[in-house]
């Protein structure tokens, strides 16, 4: 490593260091500058009187663990003496003291209750750099609770950085499957918080042209690849996954995308029913030699009623309601099964037939190369295929049953598709035959 004779920052830095939210998140690729920006961001040269400069300043910067660290400090000790050339740093207590006396403390955080050494104190900036080595927000929301600045000059800062990570990131900062910029507001007591993500890539930071990083980041695996070097949200390990690939290659050939209601063909509703679990209903169209589907359903502690109404909304062309063989069960209190339910609503109502579950997932994966996915409607569905998993024997690493989860109930009522699919059909059993009408635009 060679000694910068001076530091300034790339475009992309520049943005985040000029960012004025409560809350900014730097992340995306690898290399483009992140912690780099995080370390300049603690000086807060960007406020009106630079935070440096006033003498209570104190800002924090936090990784994981301890090595971790130890790489940004070393980066700080090339740095931090451009800036003020006064800078000191206390190895004992990882403290930098500026020529002002304001400080800069650096700090790891290996465990969730490590947090609470900082109980008590504030700081009007905090920064944590890789915040996606943190599997829970407990360290960061605990973090927020001590921003504090008494000394109007100074404004209250949070800031991270991270590589594509956990969805606990992505929901707080609003973070989109494409990883663009993004913020979400929320409002705390009448005050408005401002969370935003500044997205950044490799490509952001001409200062590793040449270097080999990119060759070095293009020969990894094609998660890793995926998330280092495209940064992208959308794609992690799922260990024990058993659609995973399946997706990867909806992806990859473009079956998730827009996909239109056609009132030429039927709207068919398999069903997974439950009541304290999910109750999941994917809407699936069948065409000449595909599976649309064009929505999904899910949720808990609703009546059969309800579904019916949300679905009788949508004034389709439907074909049946699939029920799982529960569905013909009598339901203690009313004496009624959900088949006879949802018949007395007008519903056409067929049981699926009962498949045992590995039997139902061969099943389901034969049917995937033909099925479509609405980008926007089914994409809580995607998610949960992605995300439906077998349990790992700690012993012997084997892949065993699949897990009873959040995610299982969409994979479910998947799975019943693929048991259904060779059955689905867009004429009328029975009744008056449905000419399509060819005139519709
Ligand atoms: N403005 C800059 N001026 C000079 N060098 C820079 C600048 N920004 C980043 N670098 C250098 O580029 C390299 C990558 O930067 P940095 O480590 O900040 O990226 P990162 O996004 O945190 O990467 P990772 O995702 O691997 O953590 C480092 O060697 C860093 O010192
Ligand atoms: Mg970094």
């Amino acid at each position: 490593v060679t000694s910068p004779q001076s530091w300034s920052p790339t475009e992309k830095q520049e943005v985040f260091l000029a960012a004025e939210e409560d809350e900014v998140l730097f992340g995306g690729a690898a290399g483009g500058g992140k912690s780099d920006a995080l370390i300049m961001d603690a000086l807060g040269l960007g406020e009106e009187t630079p935070a440096i400069q006033v003498p209570t300043y104190k800002g924090l910067l936090i990784r994981k663990t301890f090595p971790q660290l130890r790489e940004i400090i070393d980066r700080t000790r090339l740095v931090y003496p451009l800036i003020d050339p006064g800078a000191t740093f206390k190895e004992a207590d990882k403290v930098w003291t500026f020529s002002s006396g304001a400080k800069v403390i650096f700090g790891f955080c290996e465990r969730d209750p490590d947090v609470l050494q900082y109980q008590g104190a504030e700081f009007q900036w905090i920064g944590i750099d890789e915040l996606g080595h943190f599997a829970t927000p407990y360290v960061y929301d605990y973090l927020t609770s001590r921003l504090r600045s008494p000394d109007k000059r100074l404004s209250a800062r949070m800031r991270a950085s991270c590589n594509p990570g956990p969805k606990w990131i992505m929901s707080k900062f609003g973070i989109k499957k494409d990883g663009a910029d993004s913020m979400v507001t929320e409002v705390v007591n009448g005050k408005t918080i401002r969370m935003r993500f500044i997205s950044s890539k490799l490509s952001d930071n001409h200062h590793l042209d040449g270097t080999g990083y990119l060759e070095r980041l293009m020969r990894l695996p094609d998660v890793e690849r995926q998330q280092l070097l495209d940064g992208r949200w959308d794609v992690y390990n799922v260990p024990g996954a058993i659609y995973k690939d399946q997706i990867d290659e909806c992806r990859a050939e473009g079956r998730i995308r827009p996909l239109p209601y056609d009132p030429l063909l039927k709207v068919h509703a398999i069903w997974d029913l439950g009541w304290n679990d999910k109750t999941s209903i994917i809407l699936c169209q069948k065409g000449m030699s595909d599976y649309r589907i064009i929505g999904y359903i899910e949720d808990s502690h609703k009546t059969l009623d309800y579904y019916s109404m949300l679905l009788k909304e949508r004034k389709w062309n439907w074909g049946d309601m699939w029920l799982p063989h529960d569905g013909e069960t009598r339901n203690l209190q009313t004496g009624r099964s959900a088949k006879e339910v949802l018949e007395s609503q007008g519903w056409r109502v067929t049981i699926t037939p009962k498949m045992d579950v590995e039997s139902g997932i061969r099943a389901a994966r034969m049917a995937f190369p033909q099925v479509y996915f609405d980008a926007d409607k089914a994409d809580v569905l995607v998610d949960h295929l992605y995300n439906y998993r077998r349990a790992i024997n700690a012993q012997t690493g084997e892949a065993t049953s699949p897990i009873h989860d959040n995610h299982s109930h969409g994979a479910d009522a998947f799975r019943y598709l693929g048991v259904v699919a060779g059955q689905l059909s867009n004429t009328d059993w029975g009744g008056k035959l449905n000419y399509p009408n060819l005139n519709y635009a």
